[in-house]
């Protein structure tokens, strides 16, 4: 028998709180040595501007098993009013590999993505940190602001998406479900200025803001672009900051943030101060002055999948949601 959770099953009743603390161990887990994760294979559908991505992860450590199915199309919402990054994941027993779960991977994937940031600010921002600016006012977005405020007590957030309607639906949601004040912004300088954390959650290909509005002593977390020729941060904001990525191999292979600088000779691949897994796990330091800029650069892990999903498999057993099925 496996369980079947649909979107609405998951969203009544993950938090990114619980998303935040499986991201999290799953990092350590990585550091230490328990995952077995290989590069994910990417499928490319230009006809269509689509992705498709096929993630597995095994993390020892936490007893988790399975794989997500995860694709990408930016033309979706405004042809086909369906999501850009639509997704399934499957959950097995690592004890006998039957599939336990199949579930919905779509929520999971901003929510997932949003408790990665989460936990990178944690460990990154300055602890004084209390303005956020968000760029993007999508799926991805939304989950990176409900994560900001989990890291640190905002009393204010601002919002820049080059659509108008997008980023004033998004500031009055956001400002309801988090009771502070998000103010949608026409202008990208004003995303940047006056914020101490800065998330990047767009489907840009090239720089959104310039490098030098940002200000010592901010944290930036870049999870929008997700291939060597896509970009949403400048040569001159990388070049500045302590970037931490999720994982070295992946950023090398599908970050066009550094891999573009790189081409340009601005930086070199010893420029990656190290992964956020080492920065839980102590082996290296996080932020290390208030001065400091820092980044954190997302390719999106099979392990953050994997260690939030295994979570929700054991709520909603606990919970008795869901529906039991017969393969
Ligand atoms: N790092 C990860 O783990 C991860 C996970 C999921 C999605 N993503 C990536 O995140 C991106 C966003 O995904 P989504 O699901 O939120 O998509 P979405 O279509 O819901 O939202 C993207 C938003 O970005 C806005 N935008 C585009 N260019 C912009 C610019 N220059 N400045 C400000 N806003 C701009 C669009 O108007 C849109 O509202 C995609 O590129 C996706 O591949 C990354």
């Amino acid at each position: 028998m496996a369980l079947l959770l649909t979107r609405t099953d998951i969203q009544s009743f993950l938090t990114i709180k619980d998303a935040m603390e499986a991201v999290e161990e799953a990092f350590r887990q990585l550091a230490l040595g328990t995952v077995d994760m290989p590069q994910r294979p990417v499928i490319r559908v230009p006809d269509h501007h689509g992705v498709v991505l096929f993630m597995p992860a095994l993390i020892g450590g936490m007893g988790a098993l399975g794989m997500k199915v995860v694709s990408v199309y930016p033309d979706n919402p405004k042809k086909y009013d369906k999501p850009t990054v639509l997704g399934l994941i499957l959950l097995n027993d690592p004890a006998t590999g039957e599939v336990v779960a199949i579930m919905d991977g779509g929520f999971i994937t901003a929510m997932r993505t949003g408790a990665v940031s989460g936990v990178a600010t944690k460990y990154l921002a300055r602890s004084d940190a209390q303005v956020a600016g968000v760029f993007g006012a999508g799926v991805q977005a939304r989950a990176q602001l409900l994560a900001l405020a989990e890291a640190r007590p905002l009393v204010r957030a601002v919002v820049y998406d080059v659509v108008p309607e997008a980023r004033q639906r998004f500031a009055a949601d956001l400002s309801a479900q988090l009771g502070i004040p998000v103010e949608p912004v026409d202008d990208p300088r004003a995303a940047v200025e006056g914020c101490d954390v800065i998330a990047t959650a767009t489907s840009a290909r090239d720089p959104i803001f310039d490098g030098n509005w940002v200000a010592p002593g901010t944290h930036i977390n870049g999870i929008g672009s997700h291939a060597p020729d896509m970009r949403e941060l400048d040569t001159a904001i990388i070049q500045k900051a302590r970037v931490i990525v999720d994982l070295r191999a992946a950023a090398l292979a599908e970050a066009g943030d550094l891999i573009i600088p790189i081409q340009e000779g601005a930086i070199t691949a010893d420029h990656i101060a190290g992964e956020l897994g080492e920065v839980i796990a102590g082996r290296i330091p996080g932020r290390t002055s208030p001065d400091e800029i820092t980044i954190f650069k997302s390719e999106g892990l099979a392990i953050q999948d994997v260690s939030v999903a295994t979570k929700v498999y054991q709520l909603a057993r606990a919970r008795s949601i869901g529906q039991e099925i017969s393969i």
